[in-house]
């Protein structure tokens, strides 16, 4: 039940593809680990260092935004803001119910979904802006 990084995905700057090609990556770590029922220490372990990775990444693009004055820059930031929002929520479950297919569910929802629609519709406009500028 692997989610796969497609070249649809791109937005044109490799920093950023590149971070998304990783964060993937680890959400698929994060959706291996439930679905092999692996213990609440290796599945916690796995959803912080998703979490984490999420934050830098969008520190990145914040950084790109801020550097060249990109006017989408309060708007797209509050977008990562409410994600990151949800993400804490998937976490205080985790953390209340333990893991299970609900944390399965809860990343395909709240992880999977986002970043799919995010990266294509939100990311994308701001490879657009940043092609000519690096
Ligand atoms: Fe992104
Ligand atoms: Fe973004």
């Amino acid at each position: 039940m692997a989610i796969e990084w497609t070249e649809d995905l791109t937005v044109g700057v490799s920093k950023i593809d590149d971070q998304h090609k990783e964060l993937y990556r680890r959400i698929n770590q994060l959706l291996e680990a439930c679905s092999q029922s692996k213990g609440r220490e290796v599945i916690g372990e796995t959803i912080n260092f998703l979490g984490e990775y999420v934050v830098d990444h969008f520190g990145q693009e914040e950084a790109y935004m801020q550097k060249y004055n990109y006017p989408e820059y309060p708007k797209h930031k509050g977008y990562h803001t409410e994600f990151i929002k949800s993400f804490q929520d998937l976490k205080a479950r985790f953390e209340t119910d333990g893991p299970g297919t609900h944390i399965i569910i809860m990343t395909n929802r709240v992880v999977v979904n986002w970043l799919n629609n995010h990266i294509r519709n939100v990311d994308n406009l701001l490879g657009v802006f940043l092609k000519d500028k690096l």
